[in-house]
């Protein structure tokens, strides 16, 4: 049984409740959901259910608690930031073996995502310290004096009502609380119900480092139930959402006018040129799509190879996947875990077994043990095979073998989706001709495609998101801009001046 904080628990100390304002209570007619380790089905603990009165309490309870926050200094606001970050690191343990349990994530994978979390915390409340406002002079336009001046504020939003996906519990979630609290918002925040439990114990830390009751509120459940009731609560006043396309459109749709910040699914596509260095090339794709077995967002999960070097970049991904050890994550030798969900097995073996019906070659992989899966890569895969669009959130690798460069930038730039690309060459101007050219919000030249660091800015185009994340691109889409001008009058001579 892994070790959890007992001020969030009922007295069972496994059924893990709702934080509403300042104490942490069961959904209002006492349902819960049973949390299930994907390694092996074990009972882990109960998250709450909550109903569509608590999905309104959590909202008033963020509502009535931001104007206060909001009067604090950001120096105030940025030491407490602090506090939760090295909260983070004293409870590093507890917080990497929930992550392990929940979620299935290698034990180096989780224990760099709560280093990485705790991180975010200390550069969010540095940057926060530093984002001021401005002031502009008329005379920089025509027909303008000097003496007509703009001083430009930046306010919070309000309240932000922050969703993060099953793959991420702590870092997805911080990076949306941190942005928001520092500039004043207040939160309601609804994690995934898988990895709810450690989303939960990073919220009690926030708790614990003293921030006012009301301002970070959680509340877990059904979407089904309590996903329309926050989305379109009227005093919600943006929202911060990171999971599938499908219910990002979703929630665009329901939300009505106000601001969206959105990460959302990708296809990314790692295109290998003929002077690529193969050796670099190969274990960074390798990487970039079976970490974490490429359940994210950013995962390579198409290649797109050049006829010269096509056969001998496929023989270094077989090896270097073959040599991938699937198992208990928990083992240290493992490299990669189960997949979330035996409906994402699902969809990992449709379109593996479409892709093989369809002619594609089998390199390696396509063994499964219900929702363990071996490291698959198809070779020869075309146009009309589902895997060349759609994204699996699994340890799938197609290779499309392309003409040259114009058609692998053609098929890159096909998708539906925009997140990131990856370009391996060692030609500085075919990278920076592609990089201009790919429609996505980030490419990586000879390296696997990545969110970090998490300074840099995030961002998808097309189906894969709006806006732009990043520690001082967040804490931009979190304010609004109020604008006051002054009009100057010199002082009028005999007038007493
Ligand atoms: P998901 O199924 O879309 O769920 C994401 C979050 O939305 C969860 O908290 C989920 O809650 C919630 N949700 C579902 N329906 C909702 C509704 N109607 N209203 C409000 N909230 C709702 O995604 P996931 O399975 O967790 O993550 C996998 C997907 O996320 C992939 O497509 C991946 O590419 C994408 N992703 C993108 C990024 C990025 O940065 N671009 C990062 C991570 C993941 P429940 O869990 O309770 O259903
Ligand atoms: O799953 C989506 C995440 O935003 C990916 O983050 O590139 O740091 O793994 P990462």
């Amino acid at each position: 049984m892994v070790r959890t904080f007992p001020e969030i628990a009922a007295e069972d100390g496994r059924t893990f409740q709702l934080l509403v304002g300042e104490a942490w209570r069961p959904a209002a007619d006492g349902a819960t959901m049973e949390a299930l380790s994907p390694i092996n089905d074990e009972f882990i603990g109960r998250v709450a259910s909550a109903t569509v009165e608590d999905a309104n309490a959590v909202v008033q309870s963020a509502a009535q608690a931001w104007p206060a926050w909001n009067g604090r200094t950001f120096t105030e606001r940025a030491e407490l930031l602090h506090v939760v970050g090295a909260l983070m690191r004293q409870h590093l343990d507890l917080l990497v073996d929930l992550l392990v349990v929940e979620i299935a994530k290698p034990r180096d994978e989780a224990i760099a995502s709560v280093e990485r979390t705790a991180c975010l915390m200390d550069y969010f409340a540095e940057e926060g310290r530093r984002f001021y406002g401005e002031i502009i002079f008329g005379d920089s336009f025509p027909g303008y004096s000097r003496n007509k001046v703009c001083q430009v504020y930046r306010d919070p939003q309000g309240v932000i009502l922050a969703i993060s996906p099953f793959n991420y519990p702590l870092n997805l979630s911080g990076s949306k609380i941190a942005p928001a609290l520092i500039t004043g918002n207040s939160v309601v925040f609804k994690p995934a119900t898988q990895g709810a439990i450690a989303a939960l114990h990073m919220a009690e830390l926030f708790r614990r480092a003293g921030l006012p009751p009301g301002v970070l509120n959680v509340v877990t459940g059904r979407s089904s139930v309590i996903g329309d009731a926050l989305v379109a609560h009227p005093e919600v006043d943006m929202i911060a959402f990171t999971g599938s396309t499908e219910v990002g459109q979703h929630i665009a749709a329901t939300a009505g006018m106000i601001p969206l910040m959105m990460e959302l699914g990708g296809k990314d596509a790692a295109i290998v040129l003929a002077d690529a260095e193969l050796g670099l090339t190969a274990k960074e794709i390798v990487k970039g799509a079976f970490s974490f077995a490429g359940q994210r967002c950013t995962a390579v999960k198409r290649v797109l190879v050049v006829p010269e070097v096509a056969d001998a970049l496929v023989e270094r991904l077989v090896s270097l996947s073959e040599a991938y050890r699937v198992g208990d994550p928990r083992d240290p030798s493992v490299k990669m875990g189960p997949v979330a969900s035996a409906a994402a097995a699902d969809l990992v073996q449709e379109l593996i077994d479409d892709a093989l019906a369809r002619g594609a070659q089998l390199r390696c992989g396509n063994q499964r043990n219900g929702r363990y899966l071996e490291p698959t890569i198809l070779d020869g895969v075309t146009e009309d095979m589902r895997v060349a669009w759609e994204e699996p959130f699994g340890p799938v690798l197609p290779i499309i073998r392309v003409g040259g460069v114009s058609e692998a930038l053609a098929v890159a730039n096909r998708s539906s989706y925009g997140l990131q690309s990856c370009v391996f060459t060692q030609d500085l101007d075919q990278a920076f001709w592609l990089g201009r050219q790919l429609d996505v919000g980030t490419v990586n030249i000879n390296g696997a495609d990545s969110r970090g660091p998490d300074h840099f800015p995030f961002v998808g185009r097309k189906d894969s998101g709006l806006e732009t994340q990043g520690v001082h691109y967040s804490i931009s889409a979190m304010t609004k801009t109020k604008a006051i001008t002054f009009n100057l009058r010199p002082p009028v001579a005999g007038a007493g001046a």
